[in-house]
């Protein structure tokens, strides 16, 4: 019997309750709409700013950090695909594990989210700032550095510039985002002893976009397709450019840092590919959500993985990894090579494609708190659609107040680690969740319409699979360094974990014969998770429990689907 917190929907009901809400949302897009919106939600700060410090820990071997984390994504696309399929409805991820994992679940998926689509567009909007007053200081205007930067990093730069000159360094040997962290600090008005600084263009480009999603999908739609074509063609003119500077002495050595520093730019890398499941959200929107969106979702994970494996190797073929630490990589090399006039075309791109991600991750949010209050777990106001836009507008006020306002004083590195660290629970979580429902429905007669992942029996696959990670592990244990026995356990401890859940995983998946793909899902999002350090596994962790207090204190209180239950004899 389910307990009271683990009560789930039923598939059916979900489509009764979509048919009833069926008209409601405007129904404008179609396969190329979608597939443009999952490009515009990918490419973005991940692969304009995220992925400098990531070449330059791991080198050139960063493309192959790019293609694994690709898999990872892949096996986590398919299993979104089989879901949108089976349940076209706005709540993506959270409306899945209602149906599989029971309300509590989806509740917490629901709230983690958060930090995918809110958290993230802070990140994003932060970085959007970044390139849009470089770009504008560029064309000889200038904003207030105190403006455009958020308090922390301001004071932080400012002591370390005192540092530095009290050093003997010369001003004009410090690193321009210094000096400017520097000027914000110095010249910033005060009121007391507080000092004004803030990054206005991340708030002011939040409000821009939170109207426009306001308005309307189809408005949205597009802009959002104008965007991503143009950011299509000017990374195909990097790429194409970039490749006439290539020295291949520079892919020597490939993996400089070994896997060790390949895998320190998880979070930045993986990052980049966040955004495809975000197109889920609009399939209430779509004209054949059925069969448009698993395409989508596939369609712009690979486009994108071509651009980023060229682009990551392109980049490390430019000039040394070392060299590459840099907040605004791709204009970097560029400007490195006195190839200013692309730079500035970067730059642009860049403000493009940031806006673009800003743009369908603004649409998200609010849908899945439509949903999420259909469903009686958030209050009812924020499932209401405006008169006349058919859009959630209250969630969506509410959206862009929750990214704008701390957009203005956050810092980039923290808000991109805690989007990668949800987003993969997320991945993790769905990827479990098509095994429980393909498990629920065996035996029953395939449907038409359903997309369906192509079943490879884990019987089979997962044996020689462990087989080639014992015999690589082994390899390297022998050849590796050895360190002290307390260093040693507290680097392997996450890994150690893993290993032990990874193979109870593994021994279900061969006795029930799971389809391989969403098990290979599992692990491998499961798997980056593990890396991503105890700090953000921390921060995650007091997220997820404040969103349990909220479930408790609202949620478990006014669920629809308790309600029922009460009412039930
Ligand atoms: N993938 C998105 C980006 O890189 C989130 O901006």
């Amino acid at each position: 019997m389910q307990t009271k917190y683990l009560r789930r929907k039923e598939a059916s009901d979900i489509l009764a309750q979509a048919a009833h809400h069926n008209g409601s949302m405007k129904k404008s897009l179609n396969l190329y709409d979608l597939t443009g919106m999952g490009i515009a939600a990918i490419i973005g700060a991940g692969i304009f700013s995220t992925v400098g410090n990531a070449a330059q820990n791991g080198g050139p071997a960063v493309s192959l950090l790019f293609v694994f984390t690709a898999f990872a994504c892949g096996f986590s696309a398919f299993c979104y695909a089989r879901f949108a399929s089976v349940l076209p409805i706005s709540g993506s991820a959270y409306t899945y594990a209602y149906v599989s994992f029971g309300e509590i679940v989806a509740w917490t998926i629901g709230w983690d989210l958060i930090m995918e689509y809110a958290v993230g567009n802070i990140a994003v909007a932060i970085s959007w700032s970044d390139y849009f007053t470089s770009l504008f200081n560029g064309l000889g205007m200038h904003i207030p550095d105190y403006l455009c930067i958020d308090y922390y990093s301001a004071s932080r730069g400012y002591d370390q510039v005192m540092i530095l000159l009290r050093n003997g360094i010369a001003w004009k040997d410090i690193a321009l985002p210094l000096q400017e962290a520097h000027a914000a600090w110095s010249n910033a008005p005060m009121v007391g002893n507080l000092r004004l600084i803030c990054d206005f263009p991340a708030f002011a480009i939040t409000c821009a976009i939170t109207w426009l999603v306001y308005i309307g999908i189809h408005e949205s739609k597009t802009v959002g397709n104008i965007m991503v074509l143009l950011k299509l063609v000017i990374l195909l003119l990097v790429i194409g450019v970039g490749a006439f500077y290539v020295t291949p002495q520079h892919w020597t050595p490939f993996a400089p840092n070994g896997v060790g520093g390949v895998l320190k730019g998880i979070s930045g890398v993986f990052f980049a590919y966040i955004g495809f499941d975000a197109i889920s959200t609009t399939a209430e929107e779509c004209k054949k959500p059925q069969q448009d969106l698993p395409k989508a979702m596939i369609y712009s994970l690979v486009v994108t993985t071509v651009l980023y494996v060229a682009i990551s190797l392109i980049l490390t073929g430019m000039i040394s990894y070392k060299e590459l630490g840099a907040g605004d990589p791709l204009a970097f090399v560029f400007q490195k090579l006195h190839l200013n006039w692309i730079s500035g075309i970067i730059a642009l791109s860049a403000i493009i494609a940031m806006a673009s991600v800003l743009l369908v991750f603004q649409i998200g949010q609010p849908r899945i708190w439509m949903s999420m209050s259909r469903d009686g777990l958030l209050p009812e106001i924020f499932g209401k659609l405006h008169p006349k836009y058919k859009t959630p507008w209250f969630s969506t006020i509410i959206t862009g107040i929750v990214v704008a306002l701390p957009s203005l004083f956050m810092n980039l590195t923290e808000v991109t680690d805690l989007t990668s660290i949800g987003t993969l629970f997320a991945f993790m979580l769905v990827s479990g969740g098509v095994l429980i429902l393909d498990h629920k429905n065996k035996g029953e007669h395939p449907v038409k319409q359903q997309f369906y992942i192509p079943y490879l029996n884990s019987r089979y696959s997962m044996p020689p699979l462990w087989l080639i990670v014992a015999t690589y592990t082994f390899y390297h244990s022998t050849t590796g360094s050895h360190n002290s026995f307390v260093s040693d356990l507290t680097h392997h401890l996450p890994l150690l974990l893993f290993t032990i859940i990874a193979i109870g995983i593994s021994i279900c998946a061969v006795v029930y014969q799971f389809s391989t793909i969403p098990v290979l899902g599992l692990l491998t999002n499961l798997y980056l998770m593990t890396e991503l350090g105890a700090t953000n596994w921390l921060r995650f962790l007091i997220w997820l429990s404040i969103g349990l207090v909220l479930y408790f204190f609202y949620g478990a209180k006014h669920s629809k689907l308790g309600k029922k239950a009460e009412q039930t004899p």
